[in-house]
């Protein structure tokens, strides 16, 4: 059995003190196995809010995977953003990219989707496929294959013309060859999921999408900040969306994934 917790968008610079403190102490309750960070660590790039991010990422217990988003990329600063656009992110948060998690149980791979030049848009590349197929194929055979990216793979149900990662489709094939079971991405500031086979009908493995809120910053779009937690325990897969009600991070809402006939199956 493994606990994840699911964070995103925190946007140093625009982080509210009291919901980052909370998240922390919910974090610290719940005791995951593994934190994992999808992107948009700051809000414009700035060394001072890598260096908040950092500090704050530092008081979380277990280890972490993070990868950046398309906030981690300057965005006026039209030197840095094309000749150095992760040297930030490098030098505060992570140097490594694509960074990869695995124990006897599960298998985690980062996949960076953030681009210069593109800057809102994020994408991943045929080299990235590469890495990530390799990482996956290296892993033990019966562990949970997770990745995480920035980039959102399916939309929400009210707005099916979001913008999706590039070569989605390309990389969804690798997935499902790699028996890649679960997907956690942010950038909407919206918390939802889904079955990937709900959007992308020529995808035949069932993929669960887990797309987390805004965690800590005020740049929330009509939702509380959230973020996910994640059992993964045998054939079965429980997301909870924890929302901070104005004092706490609560649960607002359970979804219990049952893994049969080789596919995830919603029982509530
Ligand atoms: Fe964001
Ligand atoms: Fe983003």
């Amino acid at each position: 059995m493994k606990r994840i917790a699911h964070i995103s968008d925190l946007h140093f610079g625009t982080e509210d003190p009291g919901v980052a403190a909370g998240l922390l102490e919910d974090l610290a309750t719940y005791s995951p196995h593994l934190v994992c960070v999808s992107g948009d660590l700051t809000q414009r790039a700035r060394r001072s809010q890598f260096l908040a991010a950092r500090r704050y990422l530092d008081r979380i217990a277990a280890p972490t995977l993070i990868v950046p988003g398309n906030h981690d990329v300057p965005l006026y600063n039209i030197l840095s953003r094309f000749a150095r656009p992760f040297t930030g992110y490098r030098q505060t948060i992570s140097s490594d990219l694509s960074p990869f998690f695995q124990d006897e149980e599960i298998a985690v791979a980062g996949v960076n989707t953030a681009r210069s030049n593109t800057w809102k848009e994020g994408r991943i590349s045929l080299a990235q496929m590469e890495l990530l197929r390799c990482q996956f194929e290296g892993a033990a055979p019966q562990s949970f294959k997770i990745l995480v990216c920035h980039h959102p793979f399916i939309p929400p149900d009210h707005d099916m013309q979001a913008s999706l990662v590039g070569r989605a489709r390309e990389a969804l094939k690798m997935l499902e060859t790699c028996g890649c079971g679960l997907i956690l991405s942010g950038h909407l500031h919206q918390a939802y999921s889904g079955d990937v086979r709900t959007h992308h009908l020529e995808v035949t493995r069932s993929i669960v999408v887990a797309q987390a809120g805004t965690a800590i910053s005020h740049r929330r779009r009509d939702e509380p900040n959230a973020y996910n937690q994640l059992v993964i325990d045998g054939d079965t897969l429980v997301l909870l969306v924890r929302a901070w009600d104005g004092r706490r991070f609560a649960t607002v809402r359970e979804s219990r994934y049952h893994h049969c006939d080789g596919g995830w199956v919603v029982e509530s």
